[in-house]
């Protein structure tokens, strides 16, 4: 038999296994936090009107919406209610732009546009009391659409009054003020660095001819600079993405931009978690390379909740069905951990009168790995070099499952290999290396002095 100490020891051993168990499980969930991003809203006033965002002849018009229309008032608040739902404990938002239809500027003014975000930023605050909203501008919130300056305007001012309660002090009004963007740190201790990018766009003709317009590129990296100083993780969202918009290969940012933007932010890789964008409508992601190679940060565009399709005489994109999207995330150190993908099938919502939200996936168990770090989306860019249908399976979430299996067919090799080029190459002259390395068909790609080295084994399979 067993004396009193030795059974006592042991009993005490285990409460003090158990307590440790138990310690270490809630200090893990604790770290745990969630946020939203939402992004290209595109509400349009004139849907059961005019139909002014339309771009087919004779849409449907269901009351949820319609694939050749933005988005009408009652998916803009169904959506809002379907985040409610399914979860309103949330760290904060963030709400990457566009929220004004795709309407020629003779329907709008600068009136028109701070009512269409006033409306949004009010059904906001009504659904989620309390939680703090990280929203940036985007192109199409502007009036003339695209027109973004690089001086003081009456639609920066009123932005910034009516985000407020969301930017804080009075130093980051006053950059929200000068071109909209700002930085905040979370309740959780994350840096936020919002941007307004829509001043490197190419459609935006007065910031061409600049360097830094409005300053944001050198307060960026003194803010970068301070954080890490500091010790900060830090978080950048922001409306439109630099890099390339595949398999359609649209380089959105002019040049000299693109460059500046993807320099800064690889400088500071070491401290920035993730990048959050919108703009594409479609659902992607990319992972910006450190200087010397390996994975620095991931970058995240979160498909649209308008369900609207591009489309002018020579290209008609694909549908895609409302989006809304949940990001697990470490509240110690940022990092990305999932991403809970939601969506409205838009066709059976409108058939049977009922709002239909329903988990996409998951893009831990879609691609196979334990979080979103740098590091795990690097494995899955180079598991979509050889495994085709992981690939397929990131084809069918880029039109949020609207098209069925069309998409996927129609992806042929050089869709896939702009696709795979695009994930790191966002540059032009990188990314048709990777892509004529793929497909082949250039010969003085082999005799280009810098990357014969590099390449000579690839151009000699290829030839
Ligand atoms: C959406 O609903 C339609 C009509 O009920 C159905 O045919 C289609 O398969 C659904 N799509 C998805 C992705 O569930
Ligand atoms: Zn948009
Ligand atoms: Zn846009």
């Amino acid at each position: 038999m067993l004396d009193h100490a030795t059974r006592s020891r042991m009993y005490y051993g285990w409460i003090k296994l158990f307590c440790i168990l138990v310690l270490y499980s809630t200090s893990a969930g604790a770290q745990e936090g969630y946020f939203w991003h939402i992004t290209d809203y595109h509400y349009d006033t004139t849907y059961w009107s005019e139909m002014r965002s339309c771009n087919d002849e004779v849409p449907v018009r269901g009351i949820y919406g319609d694939y050749w229309c933005d988005s009408p008032w009652r998916l803009v608040l169904d959506s809002i209610n379907a985040m409610a739902d399914i979860e309103r404990d949330v760290d904060f938002i963030l709400w990457t732009g566009d929220n004004v239809a795709h309407i020629a500027d003779q329907y709008t003014n600068e009136t028109y546009v701070v009512h269409i975000l006033s409306s949004i930023t009010d059904a906001l605050k009504t659904a989620f009391p309390g939680v703090k909203v990280y929203a940036t501008m985007g192109n199409h919130d502007w009036y003339p659409s695209d027109q973004l300056p690089d001086t003081p305007h009456l639609l920066y001012n009123a932005t910034a009054e009516l985000w407020e309660d969301w930017i804080g002090d009075a130093e980051q009004m006053a950059n929200f003020r000068k071109g909209a963007y700002y930085t905040v740190k979370t309740a959780q201790g994350l840096r936020i660095i919002g941007l307004n990018t829509n001043i490197y766009y190419t459609s935006d003709k007065l910031t061409a001819a600049l360097t830094d317009p409005v300053g944001q590129f050198a307060w960026l990296e003194a803010v970068l600079k301070n954080a890490k100083v500091a010790g900060e993780k830090v978080l950048m969202t922001a409306h439109v993405p630099p890099g390339f918009h595949v398999p359609e290969k649209v380089q959105w940012f002019y040049n000299h931009y693109n460059t500046r933007f993807l320099d800064i932010s690889r400088t500071y890789s070491d401290i920035i978690v993730g990048m959050f964008f919108g703009h594409n409508h479609a659902d992607a992601f990319k992972l910006l390379q450190m200087s010397g190679g390996g994975p620095g940060v991931p970058m995240f565009m979160a498909p649209s909740l308008t369900p609207w399709r591009y489309k002018n005489d020579d290209v008609t994109s694909d549908p895609h069905n409302p989006a809304i999207r949940l990001i697990k995330y470490n509240q110690q150190n940022g990092v990305p951990l999932d991403i809970h993908q939601y969506y409205m099938n838009l066709t059976a919502s409108n058939r049977n009168n009922a709002s239909d939200w329903k988990l996409e996936y998951k893009a831990t168990e879609a691609y196979g790995q334990s979080d979103l770090s740098a590091v795990s989306i690097d494995n899955i860019i180079q598991a979509f070099k050889t495994d085709k249908s992981l690939l397929d399976q990131y084809i069918r979430h880029h039109s949020v499952l609207a098209n069925g299996e069309t998409t996927v067919n129609a992806c042929d090799e050089k869709c896939r290999a702009e696709l795979n080029c695009g994930f790191i190459h966002m540059t032009e002259g990188s990314f048709d290396s990777c892509y004529t390395a793929i497909v082949g068909g250039s010969t003085r790609l082999c005799s280009s002095s810098l990357l014969i080295v590099m390449l000579a084994t690839m151009c000699y399979t290829v030839y």
